[in-house]
């Protein structure tokens, strides 16, 4: 691939920057395969000019001109820290409030029929969480199903530490916010102060900030370091990314958190046929532990 090429990966164009030279096969490989190794995620050939575009801009910043040079760089970096940033520029984080909604209308029902059954705990796991829209819509329903949400605890978690703090602040912008419909927006979101004419920001409410307890799971490494068992797990659009080697691995440890009668959820794009899992289907990209 030439340093000007394009790649389509998650529906957009990545264009690799002309500013250094193309990344070799082999550096290429020895990426692949250490983000593999970290991560689970699997960067084929199809993968380089998404790489090579999102690796340059770490390079640009420490001013590092070629790529076989800055794996160097990350294997000398002993804290670990310049792994991170890698995993952090390689990973893709778009998601958005109320994304896939009909699992929130179904999240809502599953939270009813349980308290209604007496139930007044909950847990809920959104496993690849990004920017924190997920767990949030995950407690703003929760809070609109149920009569008691006080104990219901939202443990949001992913593997990069950048966007986990992103998600820890709760700040977002309008368009972030587009997809919540207004009443909502009113009722969970407050709006800060803004300067004539910038665009405008919300902070979640501290209740539901309340709710969501952040940290940082690597689901490419089950078992996974939590206490069962859970009520819903949340794992979308984040499998898409894995073989079916780690993808079987994480579902058997998932399958073993939730209670009998738990959900997991997935993307709609994910589907769970052919993984060999316990689950039984409930309808598309929603499954029970029975
Ligand atoms: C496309 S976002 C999905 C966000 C949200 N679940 C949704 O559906 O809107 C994928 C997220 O998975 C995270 N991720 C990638 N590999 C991971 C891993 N091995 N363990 C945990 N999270 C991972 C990324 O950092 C990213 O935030």
């Amino acid at each position: 691939m030439s340093s000007t090429g394009t790649a389509k990966a998650d529906n957009r164009v990545y264009e690799a920057s002309a500013d250094f030279p193309s990344i070799d096969k082999r550096t290429f490989k020895q990426i692949s395969d250490l983000v593999y190794e970290k991560c689970g995620i699997c960067l084929n050939q199809k993968k380089e000019a998404l790489v090579q575009a999102r690796i340059s801009k770490r390079m640009r910043a420490l001013g590092i001109k070629d790529f076989k040079s800055y794996f160097a760089f990350v294997e000398s970096d002993e804290t670990g820290g310049e792994l991170t940033a890698m995993l952090d520029a390689i990973s893709t984080n778009v998601t958005h409030f109320f994304r896939e909604s009909r699992h929130f209308d179904l999240l809502g029902e599953f939270l009813q029929r349980w308290e209604q059954a007496g139930q007044s705990r909950f847990r809920i796991w959104s496993s690849a969480s990004s920017s924190g829209e997920e767990p949030y819509t995950i407690a703003i329903t929760a809070r609109e199903a149920l009569q008691n949400a006080s104990d219901c605890k939202i443990l949001a978690t992913d593997i990069s530490t950048r966007i986990v703090k992103k998600a820890q602040q709760g700040i977002y912008s309008e368009r972030n916010v587009d997809k919540v419909p207004r009443p909502l927006l009113a009722r969970y979101f407050r709006r800060l102060p803004s300067l004539p004419g910038a665009e405008k920001h919300f902070e979640v409410d501290p209740l539901l900030k309340h709710m969501v307890k952040f940290g940082h799971i690597n689901l490419s490494k089950p078992p996974f370091p939590l206490r069962g068992p859970l009520d819903v797990i949340f794992c979308r659009n984040v499998m898409i990314y894995f073989d079916n080697k780690v993808r079987r691995e994480l579902l058997a440890d998932m399958y073993r958190l939730l209670k009998p009668g738990g959900y997991l959820m997935v993307g709609h794009a994910e589907s769970l046929s052919g993984m060999l899992s316990d689950f039984k289907s409930i309808e598309p990209s929603v499954y029970i532990k029975t």
